[in-house]
């Protein structure tokens, strides 16, 4: 059986002013009724390939997360809980330390959305045989813009049908060089979800970023656990190094496989985004809350406890809630990050 481990720690300032601090992506409905961490939670459903999750988020988000799964009838084996976060790799190791040492852990962000779950479960079973030899596997999507914000993977020979070496791994290249890549051909985005066995895992961290491993393994010891709420050691996690497991193991080690899959897979990573995943009605359209739109073609427009009116626009992204509005021209979303810093920055 696989533990699927849902990674719920990201801000998602790329989805302001709807996503915040206290209410990050992963706790928001963008694309339908549940939200993203419920669909996640979802696709992984215990029976089958599935064992219960295990879910690491921050101390803040953690009652809202068990409430979520509760509300879909999903049980985690636990909530691991880190005081701050350290980015991925640490919150990984929590994981791995907490599950089996021979259990598969399916690493999942709590914020994608995948189309085709069939697709992603028979790419799941053509990557467990690498597993159990101690592989570790990612899942490559075919990129189809020079994109900076992804890892790139290089594919190098085939391993077994449908699964390769992974030749080259580089995270969040430069615009030139993901350009050159796209033109190769012959790479993948990394999707950010991995696929390998705990002791795998905690073997490679040791080799490659001892302290991430050793501060895991001593807060892990030092937890307290409450329920299903496991809380490492605050002192000693917030000691760790801060790194993603795309830096600090898959750009350094040797035994890493990727898997290509087409899966309709996106990391909602901005308000641009959310408008393509979405159908969109007769004119284009994506609107979601209490809206009037007259007149108006291809925008997205969302209103929270707000009601949003537009008469005679198009190609607008407009996000209204009880304290902000945002409004820019299709094809600038990526600006928001800039928004969000300057918002901080008065503050
Ligand atoms: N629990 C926990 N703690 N989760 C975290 C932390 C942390 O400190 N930091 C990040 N996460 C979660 C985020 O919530 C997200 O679900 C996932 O881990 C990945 O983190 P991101 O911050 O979104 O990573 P990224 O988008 O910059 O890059 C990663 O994803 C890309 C695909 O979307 C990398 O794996 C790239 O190589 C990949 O292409
Ligand atoms: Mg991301």
């Amino acid at each position: 059986l696989i533990t699927p481990v849902i990674l719920s720690g990201g801000s998602g300032t790329r989805l302001w002013p709807l996503s915040r601090s206290k209410r990050p992506k992963q706790l928001l409905a963008l694309t339908g009724v549940e939200t993203m961490l419920q669909m996640t939670a979802g696709r992984c459903v215990e029976g089958g390939l599935f064992g219960k999750p295990l879910v690491v988020t921050n101390t803040d988000h953690a009652g809202d997360i068990e409430r979520q799964l509760s509300a879909i009838g999903h049980q985690p084996l636990a909530i691991i809980t880190e005081p701050a976060g350290r980015n991925t790799a640490p919150a990984i190791a929590l994981a791995a330390i907490e599950a089996r040492a021979d259990a598969a852990l399916l690493v999942m962000p709590s914020d994608h959305v995948i189309r085709d779950v069939a697709a992603f479960h028979a790419a799941i079973e053509r990557a467990l045989p690498l597993v159990d030899d101690g592989w570790l596997v990612t899942f490559g999507i075919a990129p189809d813009a020079p994109e900076t914000g992804y890892g790139y993977i290089q594919r190098g020979e085939e391993i077994s049908a449908g699964t390769h070496r992974v030749a080259a791994f580089v995270e969040k290249p430069d615009r030139a060089r993901a350009q050159a890549y796209m033109d190769e051909g012959n790479y993948s985005w990394n999707g950010g979800i991995f696929l390998f066995r705990a002791d795998a895992y905690l073997a490679a961290l040791s080799r490659h970023a001892p302290e991430i491993a050793r501060v895991a393994h001593e807060s892990m010891a030092r937890a307290s656990r409450d329920g299903a709420i496991i809380a490492p050691d605050r002192e000693t996690f917030l000691s760790s190094p801060a790194e993603s497991i795309d830096y600090a193991i898959m750009e350094k080690d040797d035994r890493v496989a990727v898997v290509p899959v087409e899966m309709g897979w996106s990391d909602v990573g901005s308000w641009d985004a959310l408008h393509g995943l979405a159908p969109g009605d007769q004119d284009g359209n994506v609107i979601s809350g209490d809206v009037v739109a007259l007149d108006t073609a291809h925008c997205l427009i969302r209103g929270e406890g707000v009601v949003v009116t537009t008469v005679g626009v198009r190609d607008l992204i407009v996000v209204a809630t009880r304290d902000a509005v945002m409004i820019l021209p299709r094809g600038k979303s990526q600006e928001v990050k800039r928004v969000v810093e300057q918002l901080k920055n008065r503050a």
